[in-house]
């Protein structure tokens, strides 16, 4: 069984996964730098390349075959569970958390990341804080049907959701 995490841009995915990879001896795998591997190109590369179509389409064949490998702790990209077949795959052998976060806590975590610039570039004509505040809305609901478990990190350090995460899990 994977352990899956979802969620929007800034909301811990990768920090948590990494702690959770430390505490249970296994492998974390982000998909979008996993992605970034396999193509050799930044995803802002692939988006000024192809447009979020071209990114999108990559990003459903890396978590198809992601979702085939067993035990390991994957964090999926902001979007992938907009696309139905996504959530289809991650769910076939992974219990999936979703990791929220308020707008405001978003906008400053995703500001002073220095992956923003390469990994996240922007999918809207809104301004940053428009664009975060308007695909949070959108995608709420994607987000919501998704998940088996709901954790908000807003005012969690990743120790501590990493060990809500742990709580949920079988012993
Ligand atoms: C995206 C989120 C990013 C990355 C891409 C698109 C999104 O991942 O997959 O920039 O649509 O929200 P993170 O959630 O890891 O930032």
């Amino acid at each position: 069984m994977n352990i899956v995490l979802i969620g929007f841009r800034g909301t811990g995915k990768t920090a948590v996964g990494k702690s959770l990879a430390q505490r249970l001896g296994r492998q974390f795998i982000d998909a979008d730098e996993y992605l970034e591997e396999k193509t050799g190109k930044s995803i802002a590369q692939i988006f000024a390349e192809g447009g979020e179509a071209a990114f999108r389409e990559m990003e459903r064949e890396i978590i198809s075959g992601l979702s085939r490998r067993d035990g390991i702790i994957l964090a999926a990209g902001g979007g992938a569970v907009l696309d139905e077949r996504n959530v289809k795959n991650l769910k076939k052998n992974g219990v999936i958390f979703l990791l929220e976060a308020d707008a405001d806590t978003i906008q400053r975590r995703l500001a002073s990341d220095e992956k923003t610039d390469s990994q996240r570039p922007p999918l809207t004509d809104k301004s940053f804080r428009e664009e975060i505040r308007s695909l949070l809305k959108f995608r709420r609901p994607y987000y919501e049907a998704a998940a088996d478990h709901t954790i908000n990190t807003s005012e969690l350090g990743r120790e501590e959701v990493a060990e809500k995460i742990l709580d949920h899990l079988p012993q």
